[in-house]
């Protein structure tokens, strides 16, 4: 059995084979593989008696369940209107220009993807972006080349995978 297969099996022993444990399922893929392949939607239909359109319909409705393989680090800018207004698009060109990619790219190393994503509830704090699960608020293009910069850093020394 290939370690997808095994790791969805795994997941759904755990949550269960209900309709209503499909999400937990695609996050538990996406958390361990970084993003959903067709392999896997497949897959987890089979596991839970599904149709794959049901469960594709299901992962292209929750933008946080990737379909394509992305980096180590995930970047989340918020596009939402109080990021906006308070220069998330200032924020997110800096981050272009330190990592030399575009929105929806990952750099050729596999280290860092950048997307857009809606309000993330800091709103009070905005501009604001996650890095996998980790929150940074009140961002300026000066802090936001800080964060990569100790990010980057941290690769170098040789820090473990983290999700
Ligand atoms: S609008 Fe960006 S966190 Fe709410």
């Amino acid at each position: 059995m290939n370690t997808v297969t095994e790791l969805i099996k795994n997941l759904a022993d755990q949550h269960g084979r209900q309709r209503n444990n499909l999400l937990p399922i695609l996050q538990g893929v996406v958390e361990q593989e970084k993003y959903l392949s067709e392999f896997s939607m497949k897959a987890i239909a089979k596991e839970l008696d599904m149709s794959a359109a049901e469960v594709f319909g299901t992962a292209t409705f929750y933008s946080f369940l990737e379909h394509k393989k992305m980096g180590r680090y995930i970047i989340r800018i918020c596009k939402t209107i109080s990021c906006s207004m308070k220069g998330s698009n200032q924020v997110l060109l800096a981050i272009e220009d330190m990592l030399k990619i575009s929105l929806g790219e990952t750099t050729t190393d596999g280290t860092f993807s950048i997307l857009q994503t809606n309000c993330l509830g800091f709103c009070h704090q905005a501009p604001a972006m996650l890095i996998n699960n980790e929150v940074y608020t009140d961002l300026t293009p000066e802090k936001v080349r800080e964060i990569l910069s100790m990010y980057i850093n941290k690769i170098k020394e040789g820090a473990p995978n983290e999700n």
